[in-house]
């Protein structure tokens, strides 16, 4: 795992607190409202992948969903989380990995990423990724994707990032994962600031090779 790039995001977790950072949600809305147009079944399996220290582990264990793993790179986020969830966590299993070399070892009815594919600036990484997605999205499951849009900002937490559409996200994922819906929205910052982001629900085609 590349020192710097842990390094990084261990010191954003340890010195800022949950609310002081552009991305933090009360409540990841979209997030939930996408998850839901998928319909699934509350025994059905979620990964949250780039995790960090959001909230939306804990409205999936408020719904009554029962098999949620979080991956991050950040071992500080993924322990903050843990110790926010106490007792409720019990049946979250923690991932601390790099999206850029995890060898995955589950496989999920659905991939959720809000923020994290944008940092993957050099190809070789995001081809990582998209390999790490399709080894762990089971057929007719689902790819919840969100970063910044085109029109977004160019860089997030000091570093640079991609800004992509579902074009660009669509041929990442390959010819198995058919687009089920994008659009664009703006995020309000706890500064007061907008950023442009566009959220990308995929599916996967029952007949692809797993
Ligand atoms: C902008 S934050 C978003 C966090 C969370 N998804 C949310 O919406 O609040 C990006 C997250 O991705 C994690 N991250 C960055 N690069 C990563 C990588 N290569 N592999 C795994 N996680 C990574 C960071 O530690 C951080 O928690």
């Amino acid at each position: 795992m590349p020192d710097a790039r842990q390094e990084h995001w261990n010191t954003i977790f340890t010195t800022k607190a949950e609310e002081a950072v552009s991305w933090y949600q009360a409540t990841p809305e979209t997030s939930l409202r996408l998850i839901h147009a998928c319909g699934l079944p509350k025994d059905a399996s979620i990964l949250d992948v780039g995790a960090g220290v959001s909230r939306l582990p804990d409205a999936l264990l408020a719904e009554g969903f029962g098999t949620i793993a979080v991956l991050d790179i950040s071992a500080a986020a993924l322990a903050k989380t843990k110790a926010r969830l106490g007792d409720k966590g019990r049946v979250v299993r923690f991932i601390v990995a790099d999206l850029a070399e995890w060898q995955p070892d589950l496989t999920v009815d659905l991939w959720h990423d809000r923020a994290v594919l944008h940092f993957l600036t050099e190809p070789q990484d995001r081809a990582a990724y998209a390999d790490a997605l399709r080894r762990v999205v089971k057929p007719d499951g689902f790819a919840l994707i969100a970063g910044f849009a085109p029109s977004g900002p160019e860089r997030c937490s000091g570093l640079p990032v991609l800004r992509a559409g579902a074009d660009v996200i669509g041929a990442l994922l390959g010819p198995d994962f058919d687009l089920l819906e994008a659009f664009e929205e703006d995020h309000r910052t706890p500064f007061g600031g907008r950023q442009r982001f566009v959220f990308i629900r995929f599916q996967r085609r029952w007949s692809s090779s797993a």
